[in-house]
């Protein structure tokens, strides 16, 4: 399609499509995603085998960069991102000033935010170098203000990490070390969250990613657009989906668990309950790494010996909706936020932080998007509206009003 003849043609037509359901923002070559069939691939490769096989920081070079990287290239990418896995201790200041209830999404939004104060040339990229160099300090830093914002909540001193282990490894260890005591890694722990990490990795123009891509084409700066991204990701039809599922099968459990009864609810449309985890905008037969996943959560389960009446909870509602007559209709099938909080509670992981783990793991994806845009000198996002508001209108004297 010539795009700027069909704009001449159209002057003055404007396309109305609330929610963009059925509007393509961008062109784009990271992810592909076919919803009727349960399809979804970074830049070609299907989400299963890279579940299966790659680590996170190997699906997060393929999602940035368009190729998997060879053993030299990963390795330079890691002891880069090492190097940068540090923060201005005055952020640790802005820390200290939330009150202890704060969101930790809250809290990780605004220290993504600010970073930016401590590391101002990632704000003007000009080139490719400068962008990349933006890219792995947030790579390192993320991981550290993430941990920060768990630890800030129970009260436990800061954490540095260890820069000699593993992406996912590190992130752990800063997460659940104790004074005093030396922190074992559980490779079964290490496993369950890079797999959820790469589902998580990126999912073409979903509400965070095109908010990521519409804050960076004003020339915002990387931080600043990934800023933008985690806010957009904490609401809960989106990634605080995985909070709100939790917090559901928690009440429904002091509810004395009567799934039927919330079941119910969820299909009344004078009740605005809706059943957290179910339901996709794009998937329409199944969410593909929700199969993953929910093999992931049986297998973490079963190696740590966790028995959860919430999971009977989660079963329970699972087995009725799919044989539901309203939920079959609708294709409303469990998502990968269903399952992915079972996982995080099993982990040890505090509710209030689940939003906060999806974020680390869509971290590449909005950083690619992000890339990809400015690679592509796509000019400044500005949808149009149709006004229904009043006609032209006198000024009225406030003494007259
Ligand atoms: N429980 C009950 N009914 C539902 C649910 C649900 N979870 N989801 C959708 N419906 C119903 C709607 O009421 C509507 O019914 P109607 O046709 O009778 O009016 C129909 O299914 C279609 O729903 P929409 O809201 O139009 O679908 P949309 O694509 O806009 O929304 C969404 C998708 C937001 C994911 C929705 O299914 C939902 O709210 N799910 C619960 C929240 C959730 O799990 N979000 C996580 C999404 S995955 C992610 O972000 C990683």
């Amino acid at each position: 399609i010539d795009i700027k003849s069909l704009r001449a043609a159209t002057k003055g037509i404007i396309t109305l499509d609330s929610g963009y359901k059925n509007t393509g923002s961008c062109e784009s070559a990271i992810t592909f995603l076919d919803g009727e069939k349960g399809i979804l691939r970074y830049r070609g490769y299907s989400i299963e085998e890279l579940a299966e096989k790659a680590d996170f920081l190997e699906v997060a070079y393929l999602l940035i960069f368009g190729e998997l990287p060879t053993g030299n290239q990963l390795e330079k990418f890691h002891s880069d991102i090492k190097i940068h896995s540090v923060v201005d201790e005055d952020v640790k200041k802005i820390l200290d000033a939330f009150p202890k209830s704060a969101h930790p999404m809250g809290v990780l939004s605004s220290l993504t935010s600010a970073l930016t104060a401590f590391n101002p040339t990632s704000v003007n990229v000009d080139s490719e170098e400068d962008m990349y160099n933006a890219i792995v300090r947030l790579l390192g830093k993320l991981p550290i203000l993430v941990a920060w914002a768990m630890r800030k909540k129970q009260g436990l001193p800061l954490d540095y990490g260890d820069n000699s282990l593993g992406y996912v490894e590190n992130l752990l260890k800063m997460m659940f070390s104790r004074p005093n005591s030396c922190y074992v890694q559980n490779p079964i722990l290490v496993n369950a969250l890079d797999k959820l990490l790469i589902l998580h990795a990126d999912h073409e123009q979903n509400c965070s990613t095109s908010t990521v891509r519409i804050t960076g084409s004003s020339h915002a700066g990387l931080f600043v657009s990934v800023s933008a991204g985690i806010s957009a990701l904490w609401g809960p039809l989106h990634g605080g989906a995985n909070q709100a599922v939790l917090e559901m099968l928690e009440a429904i459990k002091e509810d004395g668990g009567d799934t039927k009864k919330y079941m119910a609810k969820a299909k009344d449309k004078a009740d605005p309950f809706r059943l957290m985890g179910f339901g996709h905008r794009v998937y329409k037969n199944f969410d593909p790494r929700a199969k993953i996943i929910k093999v992931a959560a049986d297998e973490v389960l079963g190696d740590l010996g966790v028995e959860d009446p919430i999971l009977d909870i989660a079963k329970g509602l699972e087995k009725e909706a799919l044989t539901d007559k309203y939920f079959v209709d609708r294709k409303l099938y469990p998502n990968v936020d269903f399952y992915s909080g079972i996982i995080y509670r099993a982990m040890g992981i505090p509710t209030e932080m689940f939003t906060v783990m999806f974020a680390l793991g869509r971290l590449p994806g909005w950083i690619a998007q992000w890339r990809e845009m400015r690679l592509r000198k796509e000019p400044i996002g500005r949808p149009r509206q149709l006004y229904i508001g009043e006609k032209e209108r006198a000024f009225m004297p406030i003494d007259k009003r």
